[in-house]
């Protein structure tokens, strides 16, 4: 046995995969975040990305992260706790807390290790976490470190929550878990009856805004706004890579929480802080959120126009109100049938396929973003048409 055997035995998959013109995985494209990209000097229209308010591409926010260089360098070099807090990474962690409506932030450097390191820290042997059966794998993760007995519960379904939680002893500590929207079918968790049961049970109660921040809410500040419910949720993470424009996670919580995660998780204390090009993009870009109220807007039209044209084009597609809207397309092949022809017509959207959804249930995952103009997605939908009745999908 050598421990490269799994390894030579799944390139030996990969290679037969890609023989087959199924693998769409790592596809290089140019820019990566634009409504319209490039795939070898191809133009495509771009339905793949987080980039929910176009943020990426905003002058205020380039030149921000320019100016940051400049004046800081590329990288920071060390942790959070010696060398890597500069004055950038303390006004991104305030200008997040206030956006987010919590006492304090602490940042990682991934928002999956963000999600990590907080449901791991948090959550340590004796304790139960329940977790949403479709939470993200950042939480899963989170899940396996903190070595807690970890609940899962059928999908947003909160009379199996209750079950699960009355089968529970009360004097145990207990942390209910959720995407606030679930990344690949793009519904939103059910806040108010979690909240609920959190208070019936004696359960603190904590979201992953990852697809919410810059989304949901009458000014995009996630779940809560959504549901007029802010401040009453207890850990609030995300990511900085999505609406946020640049890359990390945060935490939000009572300053005790943030400070215990800041020194005691080992992702933080062990890991070299946000580069501060990163922190400057990221309070530009919450900078706008606020002075451009109208890109979130924007954004729920175009989701709305988007999702209305494919429906009466005859595609199946789950519409929740919502930036993601998967498309089911039945098997794998199929969606990498589709995909493919996708991209020979112009278009790049993702197949999602078994194990990430169940065996026959396959979907193009399409994301819209602010900047999108009207014309694109029309065109879009001409090219989804052609495709899906070219291969029976409408
Ligand atoms: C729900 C959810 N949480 C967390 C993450 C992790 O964020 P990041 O990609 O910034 O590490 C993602 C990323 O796809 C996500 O969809």
């Amino acid at each position: 046995m050598d421990l490269f055997d799994e390894c030579r035995q799944f390139d030996l998959a990969l290679q037969s995969v890609k023989a087959r013109n199924r693998f769409f995985y790592s596809r290089a494209i140019s820019p990566a975040a634009a409504p319209v990209t490039t795939r070898d000097g191809r133009e495509l229209i771009n339905l793949g990305s987080n980039n929910y308010l176009g943020l990426t591409e905003h002058p205020k926010v380039k030149a921000a992260s320019a100016a940051a260089i400049e004046e800081y360098g590329t990288g920071s070099a060390g942790s959070r706790l010696l060398t890597g807090t500069t004055p950038l990474h303390l006004e991104m962690e305030k200008a997040l807390a206030g956006f987010k409506g919590v006492e304090a932030v602490v940042t990682f450097s991934a928002g999956f290790t963000a999600l990590s390191a907080t449901v791991g820290t948090l959550a340590g042997e004796n304790d139960f976490i329940f977790s949403d059966e479709l939470n993200h794998a950042s939480i899963i993760d989170g899940c396996l470190r903190s070595r807690a007995k970890t609940v899962v519960y059928c999908h947003n379904d909160m009379a199996d929550l209750e079950a699960k939680l009355k089968a529970t002893p009360a004097q145990a500590a207990k942390l209910v878990v959720t995407d606030g929207v679930f990344s690949m079918e793009g519904d939103i968790c059910d806040l108010p009856n979690l909240r609920r049961l959190a208070d019936t049970y004696n359960c603190r109660l904590m979201v992953d805004d990852a697809h919410a921040t810059g989304v949901l809410g009458r000014t995009g500040r996630g779940t809560a706004e959504h549901y007029d419910m802010e401040g009453k949720v207890d850990v609030t993470s995300g990511t900085l890579s999505k609406s946020l424009a640049a890359v990390g996670g945060f935490t939000g919580a009572p300053r005790v929480v943030t400070d215990f995660l800041r020194y005691n998780a080992r992702q933080s204390v062990f890991s070299a802080s946000l580069p501060p090009p990163v922190a400057a993009t990221v309070i530009a870009a919450l900078g706008i959120l606020q002075s451009e109220p109208e890109r979130v807007e924007r954004l729920r039209s175009n989701a709305r126009f988007l999702s209305r044209e494919l429906k009466a084009a005859g595609f199946a597609l789950h519409d929740h109100g919502t930036p993601i809207l998967p498309i089911a397309v039945g098997g794998d092949d199929r969606a990498y049938q589709a995909a493919g022809r996708l991209e020979q017509e112009g278009v790049f959207a993702n197949p999602v396929v078994f194990p990430a959804v169940p065996t026959g249930q396959a979907i193009i995952r399409v994301s819209v973003m602010a900047t999108h103009t009207e014309d694109q997605l029309r065109r879009a939908v001409e090219k989804f048409t052609l495709v899906g009745k070219e291969l029976r999908i409408v």
